[in-house]
């Protein structure tokens, strides 16, 4: 952060625009000023206050890996008015970014694990900074899976990584839609029965999941089936955010701050916070 102010942003310059899909933008964007990059540190799992000039903040998770520094990622839906301003940017154009904050996935956790990573639709924005960091460090894990799904072959993001892992031999990749269409070859079906059908051992395992909630739900059933355990399966909340840093007490459910507590979670710690809607 610049000088003691933790409110004051970075200036970040947008490098690259890629159109994920109809309603999700991914963005490369560096430090304006070298001396802040070269200081810049942060662990997969973290966000940070992404702000416009006269429209607002907002909160995404940085969605690239600490394994690769050469420029950072997010990956945003247009949701309401920050999201669309942000969906107009261009390459050249400059954003603050002030962070990283909260917490990260538990890499002392997962090493020496079988991982099972299940994302869906936006969900792998936060999942494809552990998995890159994953194969960077790939002997440090045993057996890797990663399940992906949307509702669409137009709305899987992230192709190029999709495509990567696909050919490549460290992780086994599975892609899946609720609706095929003319051109689609691949597998259909809602991630939860696809999980099923894969059957991952839970034996030695740790499961890492983001999506929708309605996704997160029965992945989380069909998880248990599996035999995974409440401490095997980690998750990350989502709730509105203002200061990012556990102040200012908007993101609070029950007595946890998911901004400062979170958002990374194991089911276990969170199981008796969550709504009915889980
Ligand atoms: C830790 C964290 C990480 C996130 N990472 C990403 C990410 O990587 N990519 C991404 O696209 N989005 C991410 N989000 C969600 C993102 O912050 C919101 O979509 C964004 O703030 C909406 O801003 P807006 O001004 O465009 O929408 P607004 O105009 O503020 O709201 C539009 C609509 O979305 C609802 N809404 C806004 N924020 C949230 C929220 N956090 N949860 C549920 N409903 C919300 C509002 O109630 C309203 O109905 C993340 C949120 C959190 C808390
Ligand atoms: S966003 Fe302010 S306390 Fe969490």
């Amino acid at each position: 952060m610049e000088g003691d102010n933790v409110y004051i942003p970075h200036v970040m310059k947008i490098e690259k625009v890629i159109q994920e899909t109809g309603n999700i933008k991914t963005f490369h964007f560096n430090f304006k000023d070298q001396s802040q990059k070269d200081k810049f540190t942060f662990k997969s799992g973290q966000f940070a206050e992404y702000s416009i000039f006269g429209e607002g903040e907002a909160t995404f998770c940085v969605s690239s890996s600490p394994t690769r520094m050469d420029h950072l990622e997010f990956s945003v839906m247009k949701a309401g008015k920050v999201t669309a301003a942000i969906h107009e940017l261009q390459e050249g154009d400059e954003i603050g970014f002030r962070g990283p904050y909260g917490n990260w996935f538990p890499l002392d956790l997962l090493q020496g694990k079988n991982l099972v990573f299940v994302g869906g639709g936006i969900g792998l924005a936060p999942l494809r900074s552990l998995i890159w960091n994953v194969i960077d460090n790939r002997d440090s894990y045993g057996d890797v899976i990663v399940l992906y799904g949307a509702r669409s072959p137009a709305d899987l993001s992230f192709k190029y990584d999709l495509e990567a892992w696909d050919k490549g031999d460290a992780i086994d990749m599975y892609t899946t839609v609720d609706r095929g269409d003319d051109a689609w070859t691949g597998r259909v079906g809602l991630i939860p029965p696809v999980l099923e059908e894969i059957g991952p051992s839970a034996q030695d395992t740790v499961a890492i999941t983001c999506g929708p909630p309605i996704m997160i739900k029965f992945t989380l059933q069909s998880l248990a089936k599996l035999g995974f355990t409440p401490e095997q399966i980690v998750t990350t909340l989502e709730m509105k955010m203002k200061c990012g840093i556990g102040k200012c007490g908007r993101c609070n459910i029950g007595n946890i701050y998911v901004c400062k507590d979170g958002p990374v979670f194991t089911y276990a710690q969170i199981q008796n916070f969550l709504s009915d809607e889980f």
